[in-house]
């Protein structure tokens, strides 16, 4: 009986904190994302982060007013979500890239049913070609596609970044191929500062740009 009861408390703990990284909900839209988000927490299979990842993202859109951002690696779009639910506060827009059309066409389905594809450009292509070429200029970056080319993505997307704005990456707190050598990168650079962010196992690497290349 007592067993029975600690594990329905540890239950409803877990469910309780789940549930308290929802920002809040103040008018519709928050509603219908919200919505989207919990009734698919459970269904996020295709390499996606995790609710946690996407509060932290959503924390430092809404933190810094961030309005004109870019995602590297969409896959079904549960990151893009998050973002795009922060820009829909900051009244600003994501442009995000997916290689794999199968992917491609179930984010842009997802943002559909989310309520948030007014914010969001999705592309279909390769990152390697369409990063280097974009135009503008962001102040988020969030870097979530092949791992071995992030410093290649950092370098292009740089000239690109505001001062104040932030580069992104996912994943950074694990040994994979690619991510020792953007972090060292990084670390070389003075105009940026750079921490990790572990509220998850992944790990996200948030680097502020303080100000232009010395
Ligand atoms: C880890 S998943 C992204 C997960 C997504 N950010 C989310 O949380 O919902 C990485 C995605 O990057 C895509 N990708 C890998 N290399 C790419 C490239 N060169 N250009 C565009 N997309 C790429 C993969 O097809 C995959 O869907």
């Amino acid at each position: 009986m007592i067993k029975k009861l600690s594990l329905s408390i540890i239950i409803m703990t877990l469910q309780l904190s789940v549930y308290c990284q929802y920002p809040n909900v103040n008018n519709d839209l928050d509603k219908k994302i919200k919505s989207f988000l919990k009734g698919n927490a459970d269904s996020w299979n295709d390499m996606n982060i995790p609710i946690t990842d996407g509060k932290v993202l959503y924390d430092i859109i809404i933190k810094n007013n961030y309005k004109n951002a870019l995602e590297i690696g969409t896959s079904t779009g549960h990151s893009a979500i998050w973002i795009a639910w922060a820009l829909s506060k900051t009244g600003g827009k994501l442009t995000t890239i997916e290689i794999d059309k199968e992917r491609y066409l179930q984010a842009k389905s997802n943002f559909k049913k989310a309520g948030v594809e007014k914010y969001i450009d999705a592309r279909l292509g390769d990152a390697h070609e369409i990063v280097p070429a974009i135009e503008g200029n962001f102040d988020f970056v969030f870097s979530d596609a092949d791992k071995y080319w992030y410093k290649n993505y950092f370098i292009a997307m740089d000239p690109k970044i505001k001062d104040g704005g932030c580069f992104t990456a996912h994943n950074t707190a694990m040994q994979v191929s690619g991510i020792k050598e953007f972090l060292d990168y990084l670390e070389g650079l003075k105009n940026y500062k750079t921490t990790i962010d572990k509220s998850s196992r992944s790990g996200i690497s948030v680097s502020y740009k303080i100000g232009e290349k010395q």
